[in-house]
């Protein structure tokens, strides 16, 4: 079975082919820092605009990669939500219209469940159950991941997630868009031990908070500002101590979440994931706790299309065969209302007894 996948969620455009038995057989992807960069964040408009430009001739490079022709597909799968409203509907549209044309389904995904399925890619792929730790720049979420679709939230941010607040203190510092992967590299050559930093909520149940965290920076940011001493040596210091902070948080919180779950294996997604400080500290706690930590390569944490096309295979393989002459893009979807896939015939059977119910 051959399923496109197609991400345009926010500012990255990803295209990939899954084949059963092979994995990923062509996949693509379009970053669009220089359109963004001018404005120090994603402008959505043109966020939307770039992906309309550039999905048709992406599509057609990774299905000529691939020496597959377009009759040869067996469903397209695209992200539909959470995300940015214009961007989804550019990726739903393409992905609908696309399966209309060939009568295949349309398989909206979901871009989280992309995150949490993407370790699974990887050779020696992490069995179900696991705890998953998703970190991005819209989510921070711990996940009590028991098979496909049947995800639990126990721990998730109060305010700002993790990429978020790297992305913040990033421009507090006056690091380049994209901030994450800046700020990181600045870190690198910090001393992570010269400014204390609050290490939010440790200790306390499984939810984070990282908005006072991000103030306490601006504070001695303004700080050395005032004294004459924010030279590039303190920038990189307190990048370091930053990083270390986020890093010990959501460390002490995966730690705990494992031991209230009894759950012995760690799956990190999302771009965070790529932090290579949080790779470092979450294996090492691994091995001294005795859990397995599985991530997988960077390119898989940060957003792509052979996670939506995964996503989408997944559920195809389970049984969802429908070509959806609708296009779905929903900002804000909780993982918890994904459900595991459902059988065509229950769900046909499902369907006509709420159409009944509604005459
Ligand atoms: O998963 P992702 O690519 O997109 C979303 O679904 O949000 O995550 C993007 C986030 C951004 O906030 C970015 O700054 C952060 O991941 N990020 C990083 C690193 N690489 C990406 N944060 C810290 N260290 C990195 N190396
Ligand atoms: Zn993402």
């Amino acid at each position: 079975m051959r399923v496109l996948g197609i991400e345009t969620s926010c500012d990255e455009t990803g295209v990939a082919l899954h084949e059963t038995g092979r994995g990923i057989v062509a996949e693509a992807l379009a970053s669009q820092t220089a359109v963004h960069a001018p404005f120090g964040g994603v402008v959505p408009e043109l966020a939307s605009r770039d992906h309309i430009a550039k999905l048709c001739p992406m599509v057609r490079h990774v299905l000529a990669e691939a020496k597959v022709t377009p009759a040869e597909l067996d469903a397209i799968a695209y992200t539909a939500g959470p995300g940015l409203v214009g961007a989804l509907m550019v990726g739903g549209a393409f992905a609908a219209s696309m399966a209309y044309g060939l009568n295949i389904p349309a398989v909206p995904a979901h871009h989280m469940e992309g995150h949490l399925l993407a370790s699974r890619l990887e050779p020696d792929p992490p069995e179900f159950p696991f705890l998953a730790l998703l970190v991005s720049g819209g989510h921070t979420q711990l996940v009590h991941v028991a098979g496909l679709g049947r995800y639990r939230i126990i721990g998730e941010t109060l305010d700002d997630a993790a990429g978020e607040a790297f992305d913040k203190v990033a421009r507090l510092l006056s690091l380049p868009y994209p901030g994450g992967p800046a700020l990181a590299a600045l870190a690198e050559s910090g001393d992570p031990g010269r400014f204390a930093f609050p290490r939010p909520l440790r200790g306390q149940g499984l939810d984070f908070s990282f908005s006072g965290l991000k103030t306490a920076v601006r504070l001695a940011i303004d700080a050395e500002q005032a004294a004459g001493r924010l030279s590039d040596r303190v920038r990189a210091d307190i990048a370091a101590s930053f990083e270390a902070a986020v890093v010990e948080t959501l460390a002490d919180k995966c730690r705990r979440a494992l031991g209230s779950t009894g759950l012995g294996r760690l799956v990190v997604a999302g771009g965070v994931g790529a932090n290579r400080k949080l790779r470092a500290t979450l294996e090492a706690l691994g091995r001294g706790e005795g859990f397995d930590v599985r991530y997988p390569r960077p390119a898989l944490c940060t957003d792509n299309g052979a996670m939506i096309a995964y996503a989408g295979a997944c559920r195809v393989a389970e049984g969802i065969a429908e070509v959806a002459p609708r296009i779905v893009a929903r900002p804000r979807w909780s993982l918890e209302e994904l459900g595991p896939p459902e059988p065509a015939e229950a769900r046909s059977r499902r369907e006509i007894g709420a159409a009944v119910e509604a005459h």
